[in-house]
């Protein structure tokens, strides 16, 4: 009886233990998800498909700088190998093999970020930082995301 309680306990802790590392790998996915978003709202700007829209701006930039800063904290050796439930895409284990390079894509993500905070004013401003942040989202998915669908 009282092996059966004690793993039973165990057994529920590692469910949690495997839960709140599942938790982290959907975080991280609803921010790439918004990347996405954001990015598809400025391309449609620098594009002429929509008008310029400071608002809009703002509200992108502010996103991926608060993904630039979260995401040294999104990978640890816990999440390796899980993916999050409804996607085609999940980390490659290359982020946990590559580390060093992996941290510098992050790193080039967070400068072309923050040298666009504060600048962009108008559609020229976007043109001039726009490729510079779509290039590091590129760079990092070519080496680190992997497509499962
Ligand atoms: C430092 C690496 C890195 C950077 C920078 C990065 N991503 Fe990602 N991205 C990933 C990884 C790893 C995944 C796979 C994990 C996942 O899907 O949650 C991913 C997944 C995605 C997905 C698929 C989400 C899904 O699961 O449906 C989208 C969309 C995306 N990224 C957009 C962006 C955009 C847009 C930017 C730039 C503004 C960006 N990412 C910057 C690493 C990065």
């Amino acid at each position: 009886m009282l092996r059966t309680i004690v793993v039973a306990g165990a057994l529920l802790l590692s469910v949690n233990a495997v839960l709140a590392q599942q938790d982290l790998v959907d975080k991280t996915q609803k921010l790439m998800k918004d990347n996405g978003r954001n990015v598809m709202a400025l391309s449609a700007m620098v594009k002429g498909d929509k008008p310029y829209d400071q608002a809009a701006v703002d509200a992108a930039l502010k996103q991926f700088d608060e993904t630039a800063k979260d995401m040294p904290k999104l990978f640890p050796d816990s999440v390796k190998g899980l993916k999050p439930f409804d996607s085609q895409y999940s980390s490659s284990p290359k982020i946990w093999q590559e580390r060093a390079k992996f941290d510098a894509e992050i790193a080039s993500f967070a400068k072309a970020v923050s040298d666009a905070k504060g600048k962009v004013k108008d559609l020229e401003t976007l043109k001039a930082s726009f490729p510079a942040i779509g290039k590091s989202c590129g760079g990092c998915h070519e080496n680190f995301r992997q497509k499962d669908g």
